[in-house]
């Protein structure tokens, strides 16, 4: 969602704030702010925009002194204007906060803090907390970290700027965490925000706050004592945050494909063991994701059934509450997700845990919350992804599911792993006819995707991806839902993709199309063979082993949407409206 940097060093903050800003603008982007401490006062400027817009429009990054915080902002409470960009600042200007979360108790503490002469200057939530950081600081800054964080409901990350030049984070159900250089401090929700400065991180936990003073650190709890946190070296690489030669970093991220097939084969074979023993040993077994995640969800289910004649129930993570009412000790939830941060689903964790259930997960960040409530978690390996779709990640999560079911039931999926990474390379390697067909679609206005079986996950997840990057009604249907109402919408200038290797689904979705076609529809087909029904035919690889389609086919749906996202003029790393980590309910 938002993102929040703070520094305290020995160098210029604001060139390195609107640095750090830019790195994690992925979170979330309608508005920048920055606030820095200079001889004895804080100035902030802050502006609608994207962070090289805003810094241009407002020069930030000349901004004076050597210690401050900064923010991107995705709202939540209040509309996109400056006023409501962080940071935020106090009646006497001698605190500037920035936030990310929501505070569920906002209204009662401004009704309270009003009543107390206090000024409000903008809409959000976010802005109590200066408010009350103001009340308690005569008591001194630990005091007023501490009575603040216990007045708060809901859930913060916070990075403040004090006039004595203190920097202090906390946080509660949202990411901080430290970067620890040889000349400074960072407070950041993300690593990404000081990897380029230093690869050494604490993590804080919920109910911690820190205060970097003097250039030390300290960290404790809500209540004040005293907490040791380990500095962990980041494994990611500065080179892994650049976008190279590439355009964009979406465009990276879905080249980089053949890799990731490569790397998420890559596990701890201990930790291997214990996940799966885990989840072999359950009586009853939940799978939940969001958004992308969940459509990882819905290929293991099947993978589970075909390869393992093991059940398990999907559950998309933000109606968890409604869906996951009956676990107990012996049941076991596999959550899958990117960021390991999305709020529903550790929601979905919370839930599972209170029920006594062994939590497993599959996440990408191996830091993350979600990483380390688990009782045992994988990681697709993939490295940072920074575009705000899912793309590698997706790829990453699958491959990893081929290697849980593969290791479950018995070496089922042995043949052609190897072949899997060189079929990948030849479909990145083939954006040509997904370009040409790109060009036929640039003005349509609704795109339907069917697939059956394993590849009515990936005709979802073609069809979000539409959504998201380009802008366009996309819906992916079960192919054998057609005849149950879809059929209604075929017609001319409508836009049908079939996803249809040469597999047991393949000739009940030759059908459909015929079906479709006859209505006069637009029909492209995503398959190792071609047929006389496509009107545009987009070639995949021929797999020998079937469970391994739905990779190869989502990379051309994952092209074509940020080939339509170019037509558009749309930013493909940066879809509006929407941020990487979805840290709110
Ligand atoms: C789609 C997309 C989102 C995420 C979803 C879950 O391209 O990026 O739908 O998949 O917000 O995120 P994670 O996997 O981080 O839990």
């Amino acid at each position: 969602m938002c993102s929040i940097i703070g520094y305290k060093g020995k160098n210029a903050a604001a060139p390195i704030l609107v640095d750090s800003l830019k790195r994690m603008e992925y979170r979330g982007y309608d508005s920048v702010g920055v606030a820095t401490f200079d001889s004895g006062s804080i100035l902030v400027r802050k502006g609608t925009g994207k962070v090289l817009e805003v810094n241009r429009n407002l020069n930030i990054d000349q901004m004076a002194g050597k210690i401050g915080i900064g923010h991107t902002r995705w709202a939540t409470h209040g509309g996109v204007t400056d006023k409501n960009a962080h940071p935020h600042s106090a009646c006497k200007n001698d605190i500037a906060v920035v936030h990310n979360g929501i505070i569920e108790n906002y209204q009662e503490l401004k009704e309270e803090l009003i009543g107390a002469g206090h000024t409000f200057a903008s809409e959000t939530d976010s802005e109590v907390i200066a408010h009350l950081l103001e009340i308690h600081y005569s008591s001194g800054v630990k005091e007023a970290m501490i009575e603040t964080c216990k007045r708060l409901r809901g859930n913060f990350a916070i990075v403040a700027v004090f006039q004595d030049g203190t920097i202090c984070g906390a946080r509660y159900e949202e990411p901080l965490v430290i970067g620890v250089a040889n000349d400074g401090y960072f407070v950041s929700s993300d690593v990404l925000g000081f990897l380029e400065y230093t690869d050494k991180a604490i993590f804080l936990e919920n109910g911690d706050i820190c205060i970097v003073d003097n250039s030390k650190l300290e960290i404790f709890d809500f209540e004040g004592r005293p907490i040791a946190h380990p500095i962990t070296q980041v494994a990611w690489e500065l080179g892994d945050i650049d976008k190279g030669k590439y355009a964009h970093y979406t465009l990276k991220e879905i080249n980089e494909q053949r890799l990731t097939v490569v790397h998420a084969g890559r596990q701890d074979q201990a930790m291997m063991n214990k996940f799966c023993d885990i989840l072999a040993s359950a009586k009853d077994i939940y799978i939940t994701g969001s958004g992308t995640s969940y459509h990882s969800t819905l290929i293991f289910k099947h993978m589970l059934a075909r390869f393992g004649k093991i059940r398990a129930e999907t559950v998309v993570s933000s109606e968890s509450q409604y869906a996951l009412t009956s676990m107990d000790r012996n049941s076991v939830l596999v959550a899958i997700s990117q960021s390991g941060e999305t709020a529903d689903v550790l929601d979905s964790v919370r839930l599972a845990r209170n029920q006594g259930s062994k939590i497993l997960s599959i996440v990408n960040v191996t830091t993350s919350s979600l990483a380390r409530i688990s009782d045992a978690c994988l990681s697709t390996n993939c490295g940072p992804e920074i575009g705000v779709a899912a793309t590698k990640s997706f790829t990453g999560q699958l491959a990893l599911i081929y290697n849980i079911t593969d290791r479950l039931c018995e070496k089922c999926l042995e043949t052609e792993r190897a072949d899997l990474a060189v079929a990948v390379e030849n479909v990145v390697a083939n954006q040509g006819s997904v370009i040409k067909v790109a060009e036929q679609m640039k003005d349509a206005s609704d795109i339907y995707l069917l697939g059956r079986s394993l590849h009515y996950p990936i005709a979802l997840e073609g069809a979000l991806k539409l959504k998201e990057l380009a802008y366009v009604h996309a819906e992916g249907i079960a192919a054998g839902e057609l005849k149950h109402g879809p059929l209604a919408l075929m017609e001319k200038n409508t836009f049908v993709i079939m996803i249809n290797p040469h597999d047991a689904t393949f000739n009940d979705t030759i059908s459909n199309a015929h079906e479709i076609k006859a209505r006069g529809a637009t029909v492209v087909g995503i398959s190792d063979r071609n047929d006389d029904v496509y009107d545009y035919w987009i070639e995949i690889p021929h797999l020998k082993e079937e469970a391994y389609y739905p990779v190869v086919e989502v990379i051309p749906l994952q092209i074509l949407a940020y080939q339509l996202a170019l037509a558009k003029n749309a930013d493909p790393d940066y879809p509006r409206n929407l941020a990487k980590s979805v840290t709110v309910r």
